[in-house]
């Protein structure tokens, strides 16, 4: 008898270890609360100067009102909205990365993050 309450003992302690190790080795969706997610399909919707979203190093931005501030004229951010756009915001279209201060700005336009889904 005490063999068996033994067995029982052990039993459940380690199903309750093999969860726990389960619910470890689970990669969780690292959405913070109330974020949502977008595709890149959801993101290309938004494609002109008048409604204007990017995804960026896994983040979807609305810049739209932030367009008529960017120190460049319209015409050099036009062709990444709708688009992954880490290449524009790394390159400037000349080969330059943006400066600290202008990837710290972006963090106000924020709406959301990039789904892995296409
Ligand atoms: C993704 C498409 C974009 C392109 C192709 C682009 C291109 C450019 C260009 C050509 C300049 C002027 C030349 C220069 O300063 O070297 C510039 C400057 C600047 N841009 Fe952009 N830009 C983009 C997006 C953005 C975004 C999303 C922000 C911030 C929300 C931003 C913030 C700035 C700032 C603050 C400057 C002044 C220089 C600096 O801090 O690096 N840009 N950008």
């Amino acid at each position: 008898m005490k063999k068996t309450v033994f067995a029982a003992f052990i039993a459940f302690w380690s199903s309750v270890g093999t969860l726990l190790a389960l619910f470890a080795l689970t990669p969780t969706v690292t959405l913070a609360e109330g974020e949502t997610e977008y595709s890149l399909e959801d993101v290309a919707g938004h494609d002109s100067l008048e409604d204007c979203w990017m995804a960026i190093r896994g983040k979807v931005y609305n810049f739209t009102d932030y367009i008529p501030k960017h120190p460049a004229p319209p015409m050099v951010i036009e062709p990444w909205c709708g688009r992954e756009a880490t290449e524009g915001m790394t390159t400037k279209g000349y080969g330059r990365d943006h400066s600290p201060a202008a990837w710290e700005s972006m963090g106000a336009y924020q709406v959301g993050i990039l789904s892995s889904k296409p």
